[in-house]
């Protein structure tokens, strides 16, 4: 009898436990769902006239968003470029661009959300990016 109750115990200890990791985890799937369909209604609308529907670029005149190792290596800075617009030579899959980006009137969490799209997308899988850090990231602008 007592082993019974102590195991009833266990188990619903061990439910209410599932039970609270797994709306934790849904809490932040939801966080970066709304963060993400966001990124994806400001991209059509801001980015993807340039760097195409699948982040393609366009021919010599515009990079891709498809290189994980670009992406991932120059992900502090991102905001900045997005916000301040970008110039000069870069090279991203090993073709050499040198174009110019112009400057974006986007908020921080508008450059959040953008971010976590592209960051999420084209074969990119870097997680959220949140307005916080974004704000974070522009103080180190150059
Ligand atoms: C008018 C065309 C244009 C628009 C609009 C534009 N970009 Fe760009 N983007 C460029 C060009 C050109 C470069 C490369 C600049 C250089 O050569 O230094 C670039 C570079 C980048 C880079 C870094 C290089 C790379 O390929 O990873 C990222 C990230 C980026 N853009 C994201 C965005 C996002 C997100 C938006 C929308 C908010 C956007 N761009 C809007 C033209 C554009």
């Amino acid at each position: 009898m007592k082993l019974r109750a102590a195991s009833a115990i266990g188990f619903i200890l061990l439910s209410l436990v599932t039970v609270i990791f797994v709306s934790c985890q849904s809490d932040a799937e939801v966080e970066f769902q709304r963060y993400y369909s966001n990124g994806g209604a400001i991209y059509q609308a801001r980015c993807q006239n340039c760097h195409g529907a699948h982040g393609e670029g366009l021919q010599a005149l515009i990079p891709p968003l498809n290189d994980t190792t670009y992406i991932k290596t120059n992900k502090p800075a991102l905001a900045c470029y997005i916000k301040n617009g970008m110039k000069g030579k870069i090279v991203i899959l090993s073709r050499h661009f040198e174009g110019e980006m112009p400057a974006s009137d986007l908020a921080p969490v508008e450059l959040a959300s953008v971010l976590s799209y592209i960051s999420n997308s084209f074969g990119n899988k870097l997680g959220i990016v949140k307005s916080e850090q974004v704000e974070e990231n522009l103080k180190g602008c150059k």
